[in-house]
């Protein structure tokens, strides 16, 4: 029997580009291409879900480790979906923000993603939160590091006083956590954010990731028991 659980903010990991490229003798790059392509797809099809908040993973804090070909062909991705999709966002009132460590990403690439989010700031049916050199550790060690820098707090801090120091306080915690690709691993996404996340894993290729796939998530997710710890 399905629930229907309240369902806001779904968070993704958009695994497999480079397999969906090398398993059809295409250079890895390619899948990142198609990928990038999949984003607005899987972002229309949320809003049509009733998602009020998409948060995607597109390059974490570990992949700088990747050769310096695919992380300018992933840079220069980001920069074109920002400012070739300006548009469609706009025209589906889509707002664009970003979390991680965007200072590390080079200043081309930096600029249209800040472009895009000023030019969308005031769309409201979704937003859409790109995760950019972001990593889980970072976050929190990046929110303590601004807790220190402040003045001495004159109490003790609450969970709820920690997240004000997050990337981007006001996103809720995600209720379903998809990774495409087939991996059962977290790879440093939302680590504070996820406590409660209901994970769902499919072997799907982030580029062959469709809006049939979104509902199928969807449906699962309807079809789980959150109990937050409690009895029910
Ligand atoms: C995900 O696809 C995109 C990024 C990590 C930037 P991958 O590039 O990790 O693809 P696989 O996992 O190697 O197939
Ligand atoms: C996670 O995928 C990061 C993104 C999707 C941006 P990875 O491909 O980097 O993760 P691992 O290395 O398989 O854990
Ligand atoms: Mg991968």
């Amino acid at each position: 029997m399905t629930t229907e659980n309240t369902l806001n903010h779904i968070a993704i990991i958009m695994d497999g580009n480079g397999r969906w490229a090398q398993e059809r003798g295409l250079q890895r790059t390619e899948g990142h291409r198609q990928g990038a392509n999949n984003i607005l797809t899987i972002a229309q099809a949320a809003i049509e879900n009733g998602i009020k908040f998409l948060t995607l993973y597109a390059f974490s804090t570990e992949n700088w480790k990747r050769p310096p070909s695919e992380i300018a062909a992933l840079m220069s991705l980001a920069a074109s979906f920002s400012t070739e999709h300006l548009d469609q966002l706009n025209q589906n009132d889509i707002k664009v923000q970003v979390i991680g460590r965007i200072d590390d990403v080079p200043f081309s690439t930096r600029n249209s993603i800040l472009n895009a989010v000023k030019k969308t700031k005031n769309n409201r049916a979704l937003t859409l939160t790109l995760a950019i050199s972001y990593g889980g550790r970072a976050e929190i060690v990046d929110a303590v590091n601004k807790i220190l820098s402040q003045p001495r707090p004159s109490k003790r801090l609450t969970e709820s006083d920690f997240a004000d120091f997050l990337y981007q306080p006001d996103l809720p915690d995600p209720d379903l956590l998809i990774r495409t690709g087939g991996d059962h691993r977290i790879s440093n996404f939302l680590l504070w954010q996820i406590a409660y996340a209901e994970i769902y894993v499919t072997p799907t290729y982030w580029p062959d990731f469709s809006p049939q796939d979104l509902e199928k998530a969807i449906s699962d997710f309807n079809s789980r028991t959150r109990r937050f710890g409690a009895l029910k």
